[in-house]
């Protein structure tokens, strides 16, 4: 067993806390209040190679291993959580399962280009009635011989309006229940799709949620990923590995919130001397600590498994549902360690506890990771 990051990923780790401190801090704070996309620091990390990092060096990808991602996640997670989904979505969910699944062709044509940033993705399988149960599609992918005729409507949906490819979980034949489930690719701009408003959200703000309708969408087949009724599957085995990333995202967060609790109790004097020096803030940063190093351990855990090729369902499952929980915790103690300066938006600690919620939501709720998790368990 070795602990040891190697030189790769120290210096990876290195040019994304350059990138989070020096691109994405400033004007984090106005981008969250006026729910303002980061357009111009996004396209930068795809310039720096932040949005495809996994994908092979052939598409235009940065042939790095998942570790690597993590490290990366885990640094813009701590600045500036909005910009991470971005990341995470195209690299986890979109890029992978395109190089997973998708043919050449597909490859060629949308994945050399998702993978330096010149266009972003969406992956698209919650709908207003198919959450957690994501099973019950209602969106249909009618069967139209040389093309599927896609209508229904898709929510919560991340890079909703700022996307250019959209991966699509519909229902083609209800008879053969998730094993008639597709993935299609859909473009943006195709014929009757719509991109519905803005989500007003808690948290993660900067990021663009909106809801997607599709009317008589023409999808050409071409577009389905995998075999007919593969989509329920493809959806899942993306979702094993976006999860890893979300893991990553809720640890960043954690970290963020904690360093600067720590920064502050140096400096914040009460009683007489800084509060660090008093047992009650010294007992907190032990325990965020504590479980940080708890979550980064999991996170680090399920991503070697993924680049060992090993089963990573499981260990990405109790990474999310870890971290995610530790993400909590600790910025709602960090806000606590803040007292006033907590709740108010110039120390951002307020932020990143508003932005830890989504963590234990989506890509998968904490319960989901559970049911995932047990069902491993009683295999
Ligand atoms: N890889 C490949 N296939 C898998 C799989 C995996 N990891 N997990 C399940 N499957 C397959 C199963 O083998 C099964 O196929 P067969 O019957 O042919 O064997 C099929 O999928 C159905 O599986 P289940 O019977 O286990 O299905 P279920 O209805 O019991 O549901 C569930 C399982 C785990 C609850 C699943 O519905 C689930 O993960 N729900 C949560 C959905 C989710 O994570 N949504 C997030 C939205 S995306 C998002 O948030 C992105 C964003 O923008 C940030």
């Amino acid at each position: 067993m070795n602990f040891q990051l190697t030189e790769e990923h120290l210096a990876v780790q290195a040019a994304a806390r350059e990138f989070a401190q020096t691109e994405l801090l400033p004007g984090v704070i106005e981008r969250d209040e006026h729910q303002k996309f980061p357009a111009e620091q996004i396209k930068k990390m795809g310039e720096l190679g932040f949005l495809g990092m996994m994908v092979d060096p052939k598409y235009n990808g940065g042939g790095m291993d998942t570790i690597s991602y993590v490290l990366a996640m885990e640094e813009i997670s701590k600045v500036d959580a909005s910009a991470s989904v971005v990341m995470s979505v195209n690299n986890s969910l979109v890029c992978w399962g395109l190089e997973k699944y998708g043919n050449e062709e597909q490859k060629q044509k949308y994945l050399t280009r998702l993978a330096t940033g010149e266009i972003i993705g969406a992956f698209c399988l919650s709908e207003p009635e198919a959450g957690s149960d994501a099973t019950s599609q209602r969106t249909t992918a009618e069967d139209k011989g040389d093309y599927y005729l896609l209508n229904g409507t898709k929510n919560w949906i991340t890079n909703g309006s700022t996307a250019s490819v959209y991966l699509v979980i519909a229902q083609t034949d209800v008879a053969k229940g998730h094993r008639g489930i597709n993935a299609l690719i859909v473009e943006r701009g195709m014929e009757g799709f719509q991109i519905g408003p803005k989500e007003n959200k808690l948290g993660i703000r900067g990021s663009d949620t909106h809801s997607l309708m599709f009317t008589d969408v023409k999808v050409p087949k071409e577009n389905r990923i995998g075999e007919d009724g593969f989509g329920f599957k493809f959806a899942m085995s993306t979702l094993a590995g976006g999860r890893i990333g979300i893991a990553a995202q809720a640890l960043g967060i954690a970290s963020g919130a904690y360093e600067l609790a720590v920064k502050y109790s140096k400096e914040r004097k009460a009683f007489g001397v800084e509060i660090a020096k008093h047992q009650a803030i010294q007992f907190k940063l032990a325990d965020m600590a504590t479980n940080i190093e708890a979550a980064r351990l999991l996170c680090l855990q399920a991503a070697h498994d993924k680049d060992m090729h090993q089963d990573y369902g499981k260990s990405g499952a109790m990474a999310k549902l870890f971290a995610s929980k530790v993400a909590m915790d600790t910025t709602i103690e960090a806000v606590q360690v803040h007292g006033g300066y907590g709740f108010v938006k110039e120390y951002h600690v307020e932020r990143l506890m508003r932005d830890a919620k989504i963590t234990q939501i989506y890509e998968g709720t904490s319960e989901i990771q559970k049911i995932v998790i047990s069902r491993e368990l009683l295999k």
